[in-house]
């Protein structure tokens, strides 16, 4: 079957949402809707999504980073297949869509967080070019 990779539209919220909460993040169509509006507004961000058969089937979200300290990188911030549609290449797909944006960007440095718990995700990314470089813990403050 013939998987299309598109640039996330508002209208693909709903898909969308329901693979959010398969990643483990329930969250409301409003607040989808606001989220990828933010990402089509912004220069540093981009998002897309895998389409068969007029569904989507995985999206996958990627930001660069600026810092004091070192060069630009591009991080992942989401990446989801529909749990039926796994194994079949969607994910690597997605990946090698995000690395295409990479160059375009010219940063080539390419990063992911990925919680210690997704232990499959962690072989997905091994075995897709990434490479474990640091553990880390993750703070936050409720203001
Ligand atoms: C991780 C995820 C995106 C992978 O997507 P996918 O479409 O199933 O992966 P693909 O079919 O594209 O796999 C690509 C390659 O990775 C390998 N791979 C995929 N999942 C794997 C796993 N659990 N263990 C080992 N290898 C794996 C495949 O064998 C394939 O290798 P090949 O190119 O040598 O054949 C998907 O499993 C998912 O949505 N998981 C739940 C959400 C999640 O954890 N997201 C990441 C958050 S950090």
């Amino acid at each position: 079957m013939e998987i299309q990779v598109k640039p996330i539209q508002v209208e693909h919220a709903k898909e969308a949402q329901i693979l959010s909460k398969q990643l483990g993040y329930e969250i409301s169509l409003n607040d989808t809707i606001a989220n990828i509006s933010e990402v089509l507004s912004s220069k540093t961000h981009v998002a897309f999504v895998a389409i068969e058969n007029n569904e989507v089937v995985g999206w996958i979200h990627a930001f660069k980073t600026t810092t004091i300290e070192s060069l630009p990188f591009i991080e992942l911030a989401g990446l989801v297949v529909d749990e039926k549609q796994r194994g079949k290449g969607i994910g690597k797909i997605l990946i090698e869509k995000i690395k295409e944006w990479c160059k375009e960007q010219n940063v080539l440095s390419l990063r992911v967080r990925s919680n210690v718990k997704r232990k499959e995700a962690h072989q997905f990314y091994l075995n897709n070019g990434f490479k474990e470089i640091k553990e880390q813990k993750v703070f936050q403050m409720n203001l």
